[in-house]
Order: C-alpha cells, then sequence, then structure tokens
C-alpha cells in the first residue's frame, strides 16, 4: 500500500506497476481545486477555477525535499499558483503561461515591489475622475456604451454600473503609472468584473438572461477602492510571513508555449515539476476570459479570442479544432515513440469518430482526443529535457469519457511519459468527479476522476 507524502515510496524501484489509490483524507480531495486558493492572501487575487490549491504545491515540494537553491517549474502556471508559494519560500522558480491575459494575472501576483503611496494616489485620482466624468456622461451613457462594448458585455451591466466601470477602465490607463503599478491596479478591476455584474457571469458559463443577487446595490468605485487596499494588504501579509530571504531566490515567467521552452529553460536546470496542464474535458480556456477580454478591449469577437489566444494553446477543447487540419491526427512522432499508447489511442479515436456521425452536435471528440495527447506529448519531451536526473514531475489531471469512451488520461500520460525516457510512474486517486462530460446532453455512466500522475526521472 503506498502512502502519499512518504518520499521514498514515490520513487518506485524498477518495473513495479503503478499503484492506484484511493486516499481518504479530505482536504487532499480539494488539490485539484481552487478552493484553498480563494481563502488565501494573493492566491485569491483572480478566481481562477482552473487554478489548483496552493497546498498541494507546498505539500509536495516538502515531500520531495525541494529547498533554497533549487528550482520548481510549473509549465502551465496559469494564475502561478506554484510560483508564488516557491516565492514565499525562497524557492527558485520557472513558469511558462501561453493564455496572454492568466499571465498578466500571474505577474500581477508576483510581483511584490507594489509602491503603496502610488497605489493610494491613483485611486483617488480615479474616484475624483468617477465623481466629474460619470454626470456628464450619464445622459449619453446608452450611445457611449453601445459604441464601446459588444453586446455580451452590456447584456451583463446595467447602464450606471458598467459607465463607472467604463471610467474607471479609461482613468486607469491614462495615468502615469509604472508598468507594474498598472498591471496591479488592472487585476483588481479585472477581478470585481464578475462580482458587479448583475448577470449570471459565474464560471464557466456566462448567462446574460439570469440575474444574480449578490451584485445588488454594489458600487464599483467603492468595490474597487476595497478591493485594491485588501490586495496591497495582502502583499504585506505574505512578505511578513515569507522567509527572510525570500527575495533571494529567481523567478522566470514566460508568455510562452510550454510544448517548446529550448532557448528559455536550459536542459537539466529544474529540481521539481509542479503543475495542471488543461484536463481533457472540453473546457475552452480562452472563452472562459470572454467577459474580461471584451471588456478591456483585448478582443471583440470569437474571432479575435480564436486568433489571439485559442491557437496558442494546447489542445483541450472542441471549439479550438477544424476538421482538416492535421494538427489533430496522431502525429508520426507520437506514434513512434508510443506505439502501445498510440494503439489505444487510435482504437479510441475510431470509435468516437463512429459516434459523432450518431450524435446531434457532431462534437470532434475524436480529433480533440488525437490534438490533446500530441501535445501533451510535445509538452512531457519538454519537461524531461529541463529536469535533472533524480528528480520528480508532478501532474495534477483529470481523465474523461467523451460520448462515454473513457480516456484513461493520467495511465496514457504515465506511459508517454516512460517512452520519452522517465523512469517509472504512479498514479494517486485525488476524488472521483461526476460522472457527467459538460456539454454533452446524453451522460454517461463512466465515472470519472482528478489524479496525481508522478513521473521520476532517473
Ligand atoms: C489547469 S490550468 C493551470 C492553473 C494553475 N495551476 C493555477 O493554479 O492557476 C492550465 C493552464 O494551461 C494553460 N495553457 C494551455 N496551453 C498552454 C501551453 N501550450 N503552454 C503553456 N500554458 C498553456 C492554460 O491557459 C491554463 O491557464
Amino acid at each position: 500500500m503506498i502512502t502519499y507524502g512518504e518520499r521514498q515510496l514515490a520513487l518506485l524501484p524498477d518495473n513495479i506497476k503503478p499503484v492506484v489509490e484511493n486516499p481518504d483524507n479530505r482536504s487532499r480531495r480539494e488539490w485539484g481545486t481552487f478552493k484553498d486558493s480563494l481563502k488565501a492572501p494573493i492566491h485569491r487575487w483572480f478566481t481562477y477555477p482552473a487554478g489548483f490549491s496552493y497546498k498541494a504545491v507546498e505539500y509536495s515540494l516538502k515531500t520531495y525535499g525541494v529547498t533554497k537553491g533549487q528550482t520548481v517549474y510549473d509549465p502551465f502556471m496559469g494564475s502561478g499558483t506554484t510560483n508564488v508559494v516557491a516565492k514565499t519560500i525562497g524557492i527558485n522558480s520557472y513558469g511558462v503561461e501561453a493564455h496572454p491575459f492568466i499571465f498578466e494575472v500571474a505577474q500581477a501576483k508576483l510581483d511584490w515591489s507594489i509602491n503603496p503611496v502610488d497605489i493610494r494616489d491613483a485611486l483617488n485620482n480615479i474616484e475624483d475622475e468617477v465623481r466629474v466624468r460619470k454626470p456628464v456622461m450619464s445622459n449619453s451613457a446608452h450611445d457611449i456604451l453601445k459604441k464601446e462594448f459588444p453586446e455580451l458585455i452590456l447584456k451583463c451591466y446595467s447602464e450606471t454600473v458598467l459607465l463607472e466601470l467604463l471610467i474607471i477602465r479609461d482613468v486607469l490607463l491614462s495615468l502615469p503609472l509604472s508598468r507594474n503599478s498598472y498591471r496591479f491596479l488592472f487585476v483588481g478591476l479585472a477581478s470585481l468584473l464578475r462580482q458587479v455584474s448583475s448577470a449570471a457571469t459565474g464560471w464557466p458559463y456566462i448567462a446574460p438572461k439570469k440575474s444574480k443577487i449578490t451584485s445588488n446595490g454594489k458600487i464599483p468605485i467603492v468595490e474597487f477602492k476595497r478591493c485594491i487596499y485588501e490586495m496591497l494588504d495582502d502583499i504585506r501579509v505574505t512578505i511578513a510571513k515569507a522567509e527572510p530571504s525570500y527575495d533571494d531566490a529567481e523567478h522566470h515567467y514566460f508568455n510562452e508555449d510550454s510544448r517548446n521552452t529550448i532557448g528559455l529553460i536550459p536542459n537539466n536546470s529544474i529540481d521539481h515539476i509542479f503543475t495542471s496542464p488543461p484536463y481533457l474535458n472540453n473546457f475552452d480556456y480562452a472563452d472562459r476570459t470572454r467577459l474580461e477580454l471584451y471588456f478591456f478591449g483585448r478582443a471583440k469577437t470569437w474571432r479575435d479570442i480564436s486568433d489571439t489566444i485559442r491557437s496558442r494553446l494546447i489542445t483541450s477543447a472542441t471549439t479550438q479544432i477544424s476538421r482538416n487540419d492535421p494538427r489533430y491526427i496522431i502525429s508520426s512522432e507520437l506514434r513512434t515513440c508510443c506505439p502501445d499508447v498510440f494503439m489505444s489511442l487510435q482504437t479510441a479515436t475510431k470509435e468516437l469518430s463512429k459516434l459523432r456521425l450518431q450524435k446531434g452536435g457532431k462534437k470532434s471528440y475524436d480529433l480533440l482526443v488525437s490534438g490533446y495527447f500530441n501535445d501533451m506529448y510535445l509538452s512531457l519531451k519538454d519537461a524531461f529535457r529541463v529536469l535533472k536526473n533524480n528528480c520528480v514531475a508532478v501532474y495534477v489531471l483529470g481523465d474523461s469519457a467523451p460520448y462515454g469512451v473513457h480516456i484513461p488520461t493520467d495511465e496514457f500520460i504515465g506511459k508517454i511519459a516512460l517512452n520519452l525516457g522517465f523512469s517509472e510512474f504512479k498514479i494517486l486517486t485525488l476524488r472521483e468527479r461526476g460522472g457527467k462530460w459538460p456539454n454533452n446532453p446524453q451522460r454517461h455512466k463512466v465515472k470519472l476522476k482528478e489524479s496525481v500522475v508522478i513521473l521520476k526521472k532517473s
């Protein structure tokens, strides 16, 4: 019986089969979710449902004995949970995130050199401008907002709230702020958008027709100031609790693609990888930030989002797929390197390509599965390149069952890793998940789970 946390047990002897364990520890069940992080200073700045628990990162660093002077890497850094933990305890870190908006959130969370005086002055300026501009603009609010925002945004806010948000956004842009002060305030404003919306803008879907009560009476400038002062306080509290020499550690973050980090991260330079890649569950990361992207004018249409974001991310949603694109056929590299996984994938994708024709939505789950493993193959290959010998990479991920066809993602990832040169892998189940495949009207009965895949490089 394997107990997660006993270090020597994570380093399995040769030829041992992966062991799946069902831990009964309640808190461990939440490691793959953002629940813990939502309550923790700095981690909570932006609600990123794709994020994981900071406690899982702390646990892994301890379990694998990663200490000062060593380096942890998160190839799917998202909003920066791994790197914030590393920074707090003075461990060097690397992070790669392909989504530009989420990357900015991570950058803000990782920059603790914010000058509170500059922030306070900026807030006072913004408040003054709201007071002066709002009455002047109110009469023509309807036309101003209609010209400024796509329909989705107009549907999510009352005119008075949206006008105030617009003034805050524009004054913020016009102030002569340092780059890091601007980013700090930008993330504060971004995190407010869903709170002050009168529509159901909770993750994952935006439902402009459904109203919610929690936003009632919230005044954007008041909430903005409250949120920014809380963020400043979070930095103060975190620095007070951090290791005294936390600032000596080096951190490198890239808004890049973790399928290939040659030139960014040296070979054999990483002591530990802790990450959670996109799950194979049709979650469209680009679309989920549509509200923020539209509000800040980073995108105006679905097409803009595809061009600037969707196309940069690893395949994890059918919305990224075009059926004629050869990138969504199992690559010859994956086929040659991992014949065992290739055979299983081929069987599953053949079944999916038949099943889709019998379904209303005709979703391209067959190509989604191939594209996902093509991309994960490349990312794992890069992870192997950067990891030092005798070190461990930990992947938090979920399996899936599109159209009821079970894809044991954790097992495939482990097997691909072995073929790439990792010496062993182990799978630990964190929790069982609801047996439904999102967006699939015909629910299936396959029990899904969230697991940790531990890969060792000898
Ligand atoms: C499950 S989330 C990780 C969340 C992170 N653990 C946190 O706590 O915020 C996966 C992330 O991978 C990012 N991603 C997708 N494709 C990528 C790629 N090719 N390179 C780097 N990051 C990518 C997504 O944008 C998403 O933020």
